[in-house]
């Protein structure tokens, strides 16, 4: 298990989002007065080392022209973000709130409230457990248990969001417990960036992260072939191959489990159809704005 490198928070230009800032905190309060981004040498510094080149700003733009509003495109941007650095640094919130007009203390709400977005540099691989109820029942702590154990050092279990091996490099996994991961017909599930491995077991899940550690890349149990964190989150932001082959490469594979469907199944074999919606149903008034 590796330390995680310190985040060192970098200053942040821009006078008009420090004034929104400011405002949002209170009146009362100079919270820009306080920080360190006044610092001038700071700021030229941030600019030159940042790691957002000419080609990221391309993608931050490309995504701002996809929506009505330009706050719209913090989600996906924030994906961006970890595309790049596998995490959303303090550099990388600065960089969304300067191509959104945001104030960093909205993009920060934003960070913090999902658990997609990641303050700490991730693996190459992001292994999440289900330990939600129907999971945990049948097997998903003691997964999670075995696995925290396996991938831990000197007799110390890897925790929540720590890293076996260096964040970034082949084999290194960042493990998490996770709430349902909406395959409860499946459980015990995990995931590994996001692809399903389904019906596991303590020694099954074992397997899995020693390839992974080896630099494999095991097949999911359904859906897209498995991929490092780092490119997942660039098509997550909603960047893909633009050649069909390629494209298809990526995204596509088997997506239902026969589980999934039985219910289905059995209405299709006994004839069974649900009652088609009128086509006078009344439809509930819309408030106009
Ligand atoms: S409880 Fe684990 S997928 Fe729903």
């Amino acid at each position: 298990m590796t330390e995680h490198p310190e985040v060192t928070p970098t200053p942040r230009p821009g006078s008009r989002l420090a004034e929104q800032t400011h405002a949002a905190a209170d009146d009362q309060v100079d919270v820009m007065a306080i920080s360190p981004v006044r610092e001038e040498g700071m700021l030229e510094e941030s600019t030159a080392d940042s790691p957002f080149g000419p080609d990221i700003v391309a993608k931050a733009k490309d995504l701002i022209g996809r929506y009505p509003q330009s706050r719209s495109a913090l989600l996906p941007m924030l994906h961006l973000v970890q595309s790049v650095q596998g995490f959303v640094s303090q550099e990388g919130i600065t960089f969304c709130a300067e191509q959104l007009d945001l104030s960093e203390a909205e993009v920060s709400a934003v960070v913090t409230f999902y658990t997609m977005y990641k303050r700490k540099p991730c693996g190459e691989h992001l292994v999440s457990v289900c330990t939600n109820t129907l999971c945990a029942a049948l097997g998903g702590d003691a997964i999670y248990r075995r696995l925290a154990e396996h991938l831990g050092e000197d007799g110390r279990p890897l925790g929540h969001e720590e890293v076996a091996g260096t964040p970034g490099e082949r084999g290194s996994v960042m493990l998490e417990h996770a709430e349902c991961l909406a395959a409860c017909d499946l459980a015990p599930v995990l995931q590994v960036n996001y692809e399903y491995f389904d019906k596991q077991t303590e020694e099954s899940a074992v397997e899995l992260v020693d390839a992974l550690r080896r630099g494999e890349k095991p097949q999911p149990s359904r859906g897209a072939p498995l991929a490092d964190f780092k490119s997942v989150e660039l098509q997550l932001a909603g960047f893909f191959p633009e050649e069909e082959d390629a494209y298809r490469a990526d995204v596509d594979g088997p997506s239902r489990a026969v589980e999934t469907v039985r219910g289905a199944q059995l209405a299709a074999d006994r004839g069974w159809t649900a009652p088609s919606m009128p086509d006078d149903a009344p439809l509930p008034e819309v408030e106009a704005k």
